[in-house]
């Protein structure tokens, strides 16, 4: 089953198109008083549909009040107020900027101690299943097709839990740290079966860098090794892409 992809002229138009259909989303449950749950990725990729959700908040009356947000991942170990946080990232870029409630804001836990992260993960799953499971999950994609921080090779089986992570994951992230080995060795990631879960996938991925993984989740066959080729059996993933992540489809 090839995965719908939607392609914009550019990143900016592409987060405006899913910035419209979360915000349709949260509208629509509002109408029916019911919650919305949302998946959110960090990362360069959702800065500017973040920033548009603000925008949408601040000048559409936007709420947030009925939402609820399970973010996919964090780096292991991590203070939460350490800039390279992604519970830092969420706050400055998205949360601190609209209504929504504190207590329906998760993210993992990234100061535990390590003995007490299996736990940790085991509610985190608990937390996503009595919030009523996942409307709707963002997702970037790295360069080698992991999702979240489920890396090649990660079961499609998996829940939430502490991962490695590759060289090159780290090499690619290193531009929020001071040098390499500043960079987090291990993350807390939700699984992939957590993330198929969600009722409805969007994959955003932008830039000429891209587009070979893109190619590859979207056109070769299923595989583990290429963690984001898993959408292909979800029944309502899209990607949406500007035209130069897209230029090997
Ligand atoms: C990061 C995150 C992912 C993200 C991906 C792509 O390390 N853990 O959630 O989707 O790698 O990152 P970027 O958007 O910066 O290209």
């Amino acid at each position: 089953e090839k995965i719908p992809c939607f392609i914009f002229p550019d990143m900016n138009e592409g987060s405006y198109y899913a910035a419209k259909i979360i915000a349709q989303t949260i509208r629509e449950k509002q109408q029916k008083g019911e919650n919305c749950v949302l998946g959110l990725a960090t990362g360069s990729t959702p800065k500017v549909l973040y920033n548009e959700l603000v925008r949408m908040h601040k000048e559409e009356g936007l709420s947030f009040k009925n939402v609820i947000t399970f973010n996919l991942d964090e780096y292991y170990p991590m203070e939460r107020e350490a800039m390279q946080s992604y519970y830092n990232y969420m706050h400055r870029i998205l949360f601190h900027h609209i209504d929504i409630q504190a207590k329906n804001i998760h993210i993992p836990n990234g100061e535990l101690p390590k003995e007490q992260i299996k736990q940790h993960c085991i509610e985190y799953e608990k937390q996503i299943e009595e919030a009523g499971g996942i409307d709707l999950q963002i997702l970037g994609i790295g360069n080698n097709g992991h999702i979240g921080f489920n890396e090649p090779g990660s079961s499609i089986h998996s829940k939430t839990r502490l991962t490695n992570l590759e060289n090159s994951t780290r090499l690619a992230n290193v531009y929020e740290f001071a040098n390499i080995s500043e960079v987090p060795r291990l993350a807390i990631t939700m699984g992939l079966s957590t993330i198929l879960k969600a009722r409805k996938v969007i994959l955003l991925a932008w830039g000429p860098a891209k587009a070979p993984v893109v190619q590859r989740a979207v056109e070769d066959h299923m595989s583990e090794q290429v963690p984001a080729s898993l959408l292909q059996q979800h029944n309502d993933c899209i990607f949406i892409l500007d035209s130069s992540a897209a230029a090997e489809l």
